[in-house]
């Protein structure tokens, strides 16, 4: 592919249409010189011949800034024997990217600079040179951050629209789902009857590791988000106690939010830090914590302590497990099939935030690690 970048924007073009917080459902996105171009479509085929990417222009420093991502147009390749071109329809914003944007050794490479960004998205076959893939099938893969997606046919997998919406598939019914099962059912042995608390909990995976939880018949349900709304809407999702972490040291907060129960018997950890802490001060023996995320130290320049209890797991013999959701593909089937169960019922509800078009991308993941979000992020690429 020619990325050269065909009418590329310079720095600070991309992102600037972002959203804001509380910017859920509305559309952001202002005229933006690259985007706003007419496409530029084969006289012969009536397919594009280039397509939007969000590059990294350059590391962050700490907390990423506009400046570090650029949009840029290049030329499409012709299909190859067994490839197919999907026109990309909403695109997953993660968390764990910001990781991807250092260049340090971890358990996926990091990004390459000046080459578009990866990431989940959902989108339509539009021309096909694979056996596996028809035009017209509705499909997610790993090619996220463009507008258009030149893969093998094998690499995506297809979706069924009828159970859900297309970009569902990157939330609640995607990686973010088995994120939530995994760690809540394997990882910490969840038993009928546990206490759970979950942080993150207004968020993607936290959101539904707490309903999950309560079907499964949790005793109490737990969780901590960062604002007053957040908090609103668990106990509307059926947690029984929540708390805003802004409100107060937070292991003051669990404690009251506890009430009656004697101490936490699953914490299923999206933040690490202080509530990692707090949860192991109040960690039942035999207590198991899921170590999923440490959203609060991703954008710090220096390491962080660890918890200064955490001498407090022997006596408690406690388990401390982290896990990656790629480890757990052989429980996608039993997933599918209790989470689709759960959506038809109404069991689960799933919110998204939603950001329109490709250049506000960068705004809307710069936004979600200040949580702008509540459910899954998503950038529609309208
Ligand atoms: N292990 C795996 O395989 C795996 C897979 C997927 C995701 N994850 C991890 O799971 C966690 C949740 O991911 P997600 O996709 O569901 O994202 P998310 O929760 O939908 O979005 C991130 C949220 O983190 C919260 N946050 C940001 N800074 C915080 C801080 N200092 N303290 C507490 N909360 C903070 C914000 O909500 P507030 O307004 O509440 O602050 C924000 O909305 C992340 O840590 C992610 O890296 C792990």
């Amino acid at each position: 592919m020619n990325a050269a970048g065909m009418n590329a924007a310079g720095p600070n073009s991309a992102g600037q249409d972002g959203a804001g917080p509380n910017s859920a459902g509305q559309d952001p996105a202002g005229p933006n010189p690259v985007a706003m171009e007419a496409e530029d479509l084969d006289g012969k085929t009536g397919l594009p011949r280039t397509g939007l990417e969000v590059h990294l222009a350059s590391r962050p420093n700490g907390w990423p800034v506009p400046e570090n991502f650029r949009l840029a147009r290049v030329e499409l390749p012709d299909l190859a024997d067994g490839q197919v071109l999907v026109r990309n329809t909403a695109i997953s914003v993660d968390p764990y990217m910001r990781g991807r944007m250092d260049d340090v050794k971890s358990y996926s490479a990091p990004f390459a600079l000046d080459k578009a960004l990866e990431g989940g998205a959902v989108g339509t076959v539009i021309a096909s040179r694979s056996v596996e893939r028809a035009v017209g099938d509705v499909v997610v893969h790993f090619h996220g951050w463009r507008e258009y997606a030149v893969l093998e046919g094998g690499a995506t997998k297809p979706v069924d629209t009828s159970v859900a919406p297309a970009s569902a598939y990157l939330g609640a019914l995607g990686m973010t789902g088995l994120t939530a099962y995994a760690g809540l059912m394997q990882v910490a042995a969840f038993t009928p009857g546990d206490t759970v608390f979950v942080s993150g909990a207004a968020g993607a995976v936290g959101s539904l590791v707490g309903q999950m939880a309560k079907n499964l018949g949790a005793g109490r349900v737990i969780g901590s988000a960062g604002s007053a709304a957040k908090v609103q809407r668990l106990l509307e999702l059926g947690f029984d106690a929540a708390f805003n972490y802004h409100d107060g040291p937070v292991r003051d907060s669990l404690k009251s939010a506890l009430g009656s129960s004697a101490g936490i018997d699953v914490y299923f950890d999206n933040v690490g830090g202080e509530h990692l802490e707090a949860a192991i001060a109040k960690m039942n023996p035999f207590g198991r914590i899921a170590l999923c995320g440490a959203i609060s130290q991703y954008n710090n320049s220096s390491p962080a302590p660890g918890p200064s209890n955490l001498a407090l797991a022997i006596g408690k013999q406690l388990m401390l497990r982290g896990f990656l959701v790629g480890s757990y593909q052989h429980l996608a089937p039993e997933f599918a099939s209790r989470m689709g169960r759960w959506l038809a019922s109404g069991d689960v509800h799933t919110d998204e935030t939603v950001v329109h078009s490709l250049p506000s991308a960068p705004q809307a993941f710069i936004d979600m690690l200040r949580g702008a979000n509540t459910g899954k992020m998503i950038v529609a690429l309208d």
